[in-house]
């Protein structure tokens, strides 16, 4: 390269990324400030870059791709993309990547923390003890729910599903079923999985975990009249995105019994209000978005980001592409 390549990174993110493509001859701009940028700022800061380094809370949409139409790629700092307007982008020939696979472990341990965290109300109960409620030893209170031999259903079963499967099987020997757009050959051969309809994986679930992406299909799936469907018993997990439920009918399912409990990794909105009545509830665990937070997975993430970028333009293919057509 003569002139080398601008790259806009949009946040700051783990260095060994940004280090791989400043050392690869790239000029890495990093957003460092301590907050979001506006939409005004993401576009004035993309005008004069190549390509964009992103994440989840980068909005390129319709509008700022119209604007930025320069860009010659966009990475994205993680496997979901919704924040995108993918197909705006493919009509613009601008290829997108993602960050598929080393994250999929990770999200799954936070999937099946929560399932545990909820299932013996553990937030809750911390929280209780700093306001001072433990006593004594209360033979008949708090008490959770088994998970041993339930039956878990998975909505989505891809890499993160196939994961949380495994850990719910090794742990539990849980009975699986799932739901998904294509059978999961695998999961049925390796987990025993069984495919089931929506409706049937609602009704039949113990506890139900959320793997999928967030699209015009599943988008507000988790509503009032799924709650309705499942049992009175289960528990409710998301670690996908948080526009899949719909908070105001999940709060209202949890108010009215009409399930047990719900652990999240994701809300909807995002960043959930510290006033949302989830967050008092006993039967409830709430995370901020860290499915994939942990040391050597952002690490993998940032390297897979970079590779992207640097496939594109040093070897004319990038390696996890998200638009083939653009290209
Ligand atoms: C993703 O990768 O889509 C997660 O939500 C952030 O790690």
């Amino acid at each position: 390269m003569t002139t080398p390549k601008k790259i806009l990174a949009t946040r700051i993110f783990p260095e060994a990324g940004i280090q791989l493509l400043k050392d690869e001859g790239f000029s890495v701009t990093v957003w460092d400030k301590n907050r979001l940028m506006t939409q005004q700022e993401l576009v004035e800061n993309a005008e004069n870059h190549n390509a964009l380094f992103c994440t989840l809370t980068d909005k390129i949409d319709k509008e700022f791709l119209e604007q930025c139409n320069h860009l010659e790629i966009i990475s994205q700092f993680g496997v979901g993309f919704d924040n995108i307007d993918i197909d705006e982008a493919t009509r613009l020939e601008i290829p997108v990547g993602n960050t598929p696979d080393v994250l999929s472990e990770a999200t799954a341990d936070i999937a099946f923390g929560l399932m545990i965290a909820t299932s013996r109300k553990m937030f809750y109960l911390h929280k209780s003890i700093e306001r001072g409620e433990w006593k004594y030893f209360t033979p008949n209170a708090h008490l959770g729910i088994e998970l041993k031999n339930k039956t878990l259903g998975i909505f989505g079963l891809g890499r993160i599903g196939l994961e949380m499967g495994r850990r719910c099987k090794g742990a539990y020997n849980m009975n699986i079923i799932y739901h998904n757009r294509t059978r999961n050959l695998l999961a049925e051969e390796e987990l025993g999985a069984r495919f089931v309809s929506f409706d049937e994986l609602l009704a039949q679930s113990d506890v139900l975990s959320a793997h999928c992406a967030l699209t015009d299909e599943t988008k507000g799936i988790f509503n009032k009249e799924a709650f309705e469907l499942m049992k009175p018993t289960s528990i409710f997990i998301n670690t996908a995105r948080g526009a899949v439920h719909n908070e105001a009918d999940l709060i209202d399912a949890l108010q009215s019994q009409r399930i047990w409990g719900t652990g999240l990794d994701v809300t909807n909105p995002e960043p959930m209000h510290p006033d949302n009545p989830l967050l008092s509830m006993e039967n409830v665990s709430v995370l901020p978005h860290i499915g994939s937070g942990n040391e050597e997975t952002r690490a993998k993430m940032s390297l897979l980001a970079a590779q992207n970028i640097i496939g594109f333009y040093k070897h004319n293919r990038v390696p996890h592409l998200v638009n083939p057509r653009a290209i």
